[in-house]
């Protein structure tokens, strides 16, 4: 995790166009450890005596594509993100399929900030129990598209996954599959099949990933179904839970943001089957945005991205919200 030259840094600037709404582009606060990833800030924070090591997770206003970070932020996005993630965080423990590392949503217990930059956390921030990163990133597809349809395209298989003819865009998988990514401490994340990933992290590890992730995947997809929704895939991160002396322990742990619209697709279920592109409530409507200006010569996908035109930031984050509605909190 980088932090990021192409973020803007004006933290608590009103986004671009001003308005009403702020948007949190940055923070800087006066704790300790900062790393900035590509949404969220994270620092670490004392924790009470005898508990295990904790963090605090920001959500900004921060918008990437292609793995790139914009230069316009998507005001209120964050709070979002933080909310949908809190949904699904509750919903996974009712299911009993894996911990996770939410402690407490609650800024007032982060000691050593001001007033204003606890009011800035409100609804945007999670205390977490701190854990060691698997850096593998665990990808479920239960539908075909982006660049997995493109590599099914070409060679009939989607990251080392062989599957069978006939399968179209946007069209549904006999079965979710598991295709994890390494996690790149810059630049592109990259495709690997689940040896390359065992061969990393280990057998016996990618084997928990791999059922944590597709049980999620499927009850998760159910909740969807019932509210009008499809789930087509989604990234999961887990770790090692840390000891109260910060050792690594074996307890694996479902950590970061969970099935978000930044790191899923989300459909809207009566307008897939059609054959034409499914109304998407994620990044979709930003990376199609971003691509046409590829297509146009005004952008190669390098750092640093175009800034986004009011209008597609407005229909962004009317997505989000309308995301956050539907699955209900
Ligand atoms: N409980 C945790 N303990 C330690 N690190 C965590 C925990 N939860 C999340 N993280 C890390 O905090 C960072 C969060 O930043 P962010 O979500 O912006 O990630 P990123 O890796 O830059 O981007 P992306 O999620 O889009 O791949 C990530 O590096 C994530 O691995
Ligand atoms: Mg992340």
């Amino acid at each position: 995790m980088q932090e990021n030259s192409h973020a803007p840094r004006n933290a608590l600037s009103p986004s671009q166009g001003g308005g009403q709404c702020k948007s949190v582009d940055a923070t800087n606060l006066p704790l300790a450890g900062k790393r900035a990833g590509k949404v969220r800030d994270v620092y670490d924070i004392d924790a009470p005596t005898g508990a295990c090591p904790r963090i605090l997770v920001v959500a900004t206003d921060r918008i990437s594509a292609f793995d790139v970070v914009l230069p316009s932020a998507i005001a209120n996005k964050g709070k979002l993100l933080t909310e949908i993630s809190l949904g699904w965080f509750e919903r996974i423990r009712e299911w009993k399929i894996i911990s996770d590392h939410l402690i407490s949503t609650d800024p007032d217990l982060v000691q050593g900030i001001s007033n204003d930059q606890r009011d800035m956390l409100r609804g945007r921030c999670m205390i977490c129990r701190k854990v060691k990163i698997v850096p593998i990133e665990c990808v479920v597809r239960g539908w075909l598209a982006g660049s997995g349809y493109t590599e099914y395209k070409n060679n009939g298989r989607v990251c080392g996954v062989a599957l069978p003819a006939g399968l179209h865009q946007w069209g549904k998988l006999p079965e979710p599959i598991f295709t994890p990514a390494s996690k790149a401490h810059e630049g592109h994340d990259e495709n690997i099949s689940f040896e390359q990933a065992a061969t990393a992290v280990g057998e016996s590890v990618m084997q928990r990933l791999r059922l944590a992730s597709i049980s999620i995947y499927k009850s998760a997809s159910e909740h969807c179904a019932q509210r009008g929704l499809i789930l087509a895939d989604t990234k999961f991160e887990f770790g090692f839970a840390l000891d109260m002396h910060g050792n690594v322990t074996d307890e694996l742990v479902l950590a970061d943001e969970v099935l978000t619209p930044d790191s899923s697709r989300y459909w809207i279920a009566s307008t897939v089957g059609a054959g034409t592109e499914p109304q998407s409530l994620d990044k979709q409507f930003v990376r199609n945005w971003l691509l046409a200006q590829e297509a146009a010569g005004l952008w190669n996908r390098c750092p640093p991205g175009p800034m986004l035109p009011e209008d597609v930031i407005a229909k962004t984050i009317e997505r989000y919200q309308q995301a956050a509605d539907m699955l209900g909190g």
